[in-house]
């Protein structure tokens, strides 16, 4: 049983306890002190705790056009999707600082923090689906996220995996949507809501930071060869099926991918990302 007051003990209790307060209680021991990150054995976690009213299913219907946003049912749907996001994002950050203990003492401290960033915008959500007078618990969540765990786990790029897949493809990824949807809220005339959404933006900006400061870093690299750039780590960890052409919406913010760190090459490698399907479908376009 980890003691009480240390990060391993809060990881488990995010893990095993199935309420969102439990979930969303801030990282600090007794009296508000901070964690203590001792060594420990790696944890393997398959699925998180959850009450039966916040129980994951599979897939998901498509979100609402940011066009949709006038209507609020559309709204609430939005912001309760992105709230389960940030959920399974706490739970996961949880998840890969159990799984990999021996990780370097500064990206740990950085996962920690990323993980109450998630909390807080988790909360932030929540307050705006409430203020649209509709509930959290009980509508059908996806399990997206946590479909990745199985692959992140097993890889041997270790935590490496995590950081290309959760950092540098779901993160990264959000620097656009959050501005897609912020946008949209703020059009419908919502503009709290469209706050909430610059908010997680500007955080998200230092979440990818975290891991493209660390992938190069800790990629396994052969003997005698040179550091690997951005997007070789990349695609040396990235476990499938993520992919760089997840790594993105639509909407292609590069001012912010700059702000991240992201170099130039590994920018233009996600911008000119394109799916199994896309490239199906050009290869059968006529020459
Ligand atoms: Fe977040
Ligand atoms: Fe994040």
């Amino acid at each position: 049983m980890a003691a009480e007051g240390t990060l391993q003990n809060f990881c488990l209790r995010v893990l095993s306890c199935g309420d969102l307060n439990s979930k969303l209680a801030p990282p600090r021991g007794q009296a508000g002190r901070p964690l203590v990150d001792g060594p420990h054995a790696p944890v393997l976690i398959d699925r998180p705790a959850r009450d039966a009213a916040l129980l994951m299913t599979g897939g998901a219907e498509r979100l609402p056009h940011p066009r949709d946003l006038v209507k609020p049912a559309a709204r609430a749907e939005c912001l309760a999707r992105f709230a389960h996001h940030e959920l399974m994002a706490v739970e996961l950050f949880a998840w890969a600082l159990l799984r990999w203990p021996d990780a370097p003492a500064g990206l740990r401290r950085g996962l920690l923090s990323t993980l109450a960033d998630e909390q807080r915008h988790c909360r932030l959500y929540l307050a705006r689906l409430d203020a649209h007078g509709e509930a959290f618990e009980g509508r059908s969540h996806s399990d997206y996220f946590w479909r990745q765990a199985p692959a992140m786990a097993e890889s041997p790029a270790g935590m490496g995996a995590f950081l290309a897949a959760m950092g540098l493809t779901l993160e990264q990824a959000n620097l656009d949507f959050s501005l897609t949807y912020r946008d949209g809220f703020r059009t419908a005339g919502d503009e709290r809501s469209a706050q909430v959404c610059q908010i997680v933006h500007d955080d998200e900006i230092r979440h990818v930071a975290l891991a493209a400061e660390w992938l190069p870093r800790i990629a396994p690299v052969a003997p005698g060869a040179d550091a690997l750039s951005q997007t070789e780590a990349y695609q040396a960890t990235v476990p499938f099926p993520l992919a760089a052409n997840r790594a993105k919406g639509r909407r292609f913010d590069i001012p912010a991918r700059e702000a991240a760190g992201l170099d130039r090459p590994f920018i233009e490698f996600v911008r000119e990302a394109r799916s199994s399907q896309q490239l199906a479908g050009s290869r059968r376009q006529p020459k």
